[in-house]
């Protein structure tokens, strides 16, 4: 519902919310909070189908007549044209989408349309729809995730060489390169991908068939709905099928971790762009103008996606908290499952966009961010690695006298590549100038050639390996 409530979508007597207190009857009253049919009229495509396999199932179990079933699918076909015109007349005081349906159908073909409602319930009815429209929900994510993948690998391969800061705690740590840096989200985004088609492979059970709760004394086939319907088997207890909604919250789980990968890629992109970072350019189509200060340039999208992980954790606190001490199995209370889900994939499945636009359309700054790479005695730990290395130090000793060699650094005011071999040896006296090969942050991205590690010849490696992992 629109807010303030349009008078369409609220009774011509409380079109007002500061009227209705006044005058809306109980009954109205009652309508406006039990109607779900804003929400669940996205699922009528599942409705109908999930409809047309179990007419087609009672016909085959000999429960419904060929006539009947005949009639009951050509009625759908005129229903669904009515959809897909955009004439369908949708009703608010028939409550949701499964009565609007059923009463359509009814005025269409008369009778047979009541025997459709044979051995099962909407309990069964809603979530078998709602477990289709979820399923759907989950490949559509998946594609997206895959496509800011592809964003991130593609801006990646240009990138195995360009340094950049690594940091730890927002402080210098050690150079690595913008590739590794991206490929590191390409392995987060594959993660969510991979939560997404575990939780879609769990809840694809069918309930239909379950009834209002206990199952049914007609003589039905499970099996033959769910198979229909593309569930890999009935779910096995009538009780469960209409009450569980666990397989909601994993989904709003999996969005809400996907989202947190979003959020922090949001806040780098916010960092990088600004002024003191310039790393990269978010270019044009991306930033926005401030209404006052004529010289801004803000990266509004970046942090609407650092922001909205907000609706997504709210949706999965919501669903939770629904579901906490709520009795089986079904309650009224579980029918804002869909509005509270509805609205998270949609805001998920925009940041994801944006997200992939956003990585194409930013335009690295490689000598801002070599510039800091250098910074901030990011090659200190390649020193202690050499003394061990060429000398035999124990790492503990090493990391010791490195120690000093910053500290001597810092007294000059200069960086470790920039000390002369004297003051090298002031800290350890066998040093000689070829410590200088291991000072850079170049020599230092070079050097990290550990399986997983920032050395361009490895990211060459991860490039291959993720491409062929999750882009083929
Ligand atoms: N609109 C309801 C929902 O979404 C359908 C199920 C209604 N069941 C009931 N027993 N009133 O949950």
């Amino acid at each position: 519902m629109a807010f303030p409530p349009s008078a369409q979508s609220m009774h011509a007597k409380t079109s007002s919310i500061w009227g209705g207190r006044f005058s809306a009857t109980p009954a109205e009253l009652l309508q406006d909070i039990n109607v779900s049919l804003d929400v669940d009229k996205k699922m009528v495509n599942e409705d109908i189908e999930a409809s047309l396999a179990h007419a087609e199932m009672l016909r085959d179990c000999g429960i419904l007549s060929p006539e009947d079933y005949q009639a009951i699918c050509q009625g759908m076909h005129t229903i669904m044209v009515e959809i897909a015109e955009g004439r369908f007349p949708f009703r608010r005081e028939l409550e949701d989408i499964h009565m609007n349906i059923e009463s359509r159908l009814k005025t269409l073909i008369g009778d047979a349309a009541g025997r459709l409602h044979t051995a099962r319930s909407r309990n069964d009815q809603v979530v078998t729809d709602f477990r289709m429209v979820l399923r759907r929900a989950c490949e559509i994510l998946q594609d997206l995730l895959r496509d800011l993948q592809r964003q991130l690998h593609q801006k990646a391969r240009d990138h195995t060489e360009t340094l950049m800061p690594g940091y730890t705690h927002l402080q210098i740590a050690q150079p690595v390169s913008l590739a590794h840096h991206l490929l590191a989200y390409m392995e987060m985004f594959g993660r969510d991908r991979l939560r997404f088609a575990d939780c879609a492979r769990r809840f694809n059970e069918c309930p239909l068939g379950a009834a209002a709760l206990a199952g049914t004394s007609f003589p039905i086939d499970r099996h033959k709905t769910a198979e229909a319907l593309g569930f890999d088997r009935p779910m096995a207890n009538s009780m469960d099928a209409v009450s569980a909604r666990d397989f909601v919250q994993e989904f709003l789980a999996a969005a809400t971790i996907a989202s947190t990968h979003l959020s922090r890629l949001g806040e780098e992109l916010v960092l990088w762009a600004s002024p003191h970072f310039a790393f990269v350019d978010l270019g044009d189509t991306f930033s926005t103008g401030s209404s006052i200060m004529p010289q801004k340039r803000n990266p509004d999208a970046a942090e609407l996606l650092r922001g909205k992980i907000g609706g997504l954790l709210g949706a999965f606190t919501h669903m939770t908290t629904i579901l906490k001490g709520l009795p089986l199995t079904y309650s009224k209370d579980l029918q804002d499952d869909k509005d509270v889900t509805f609205r998270a994939a949609d805001t998920l499945s925009l940041c994801l966009r944006v997200a992939a636009a956003m990585i194409q359309d930013m335009k690295p700054k490689p000598e801002a961010m070599a510039t800091w790479a250098q910074q901030g005695f990011s090659t200190a730990t390649d020193l202690a690695d050499y003394l061990v290395q060429t000398f035999g130090v124990p790492f503990r000793e090493a990391h010791h006298i490195t120690g000093r060699i910053v500290q001597i650094a810092e007294a000059e005011g200069c960086d470790l590549p920039a000390l002369t071999l004297e003051a090298l040896q002031k800290a350890y006296p066998a040093l000689t100038p070829d410590v200088f090969t291991v000072l850079s942050a170049k020599a230092s991205l070079n050097r990290r050639t550990s399986f997983g590690g920032a050395a361009p010849v490895r990211v060459q490696e991860a490039l291959v390996e993720a491409q062929a992992r999750w882009l083929a």
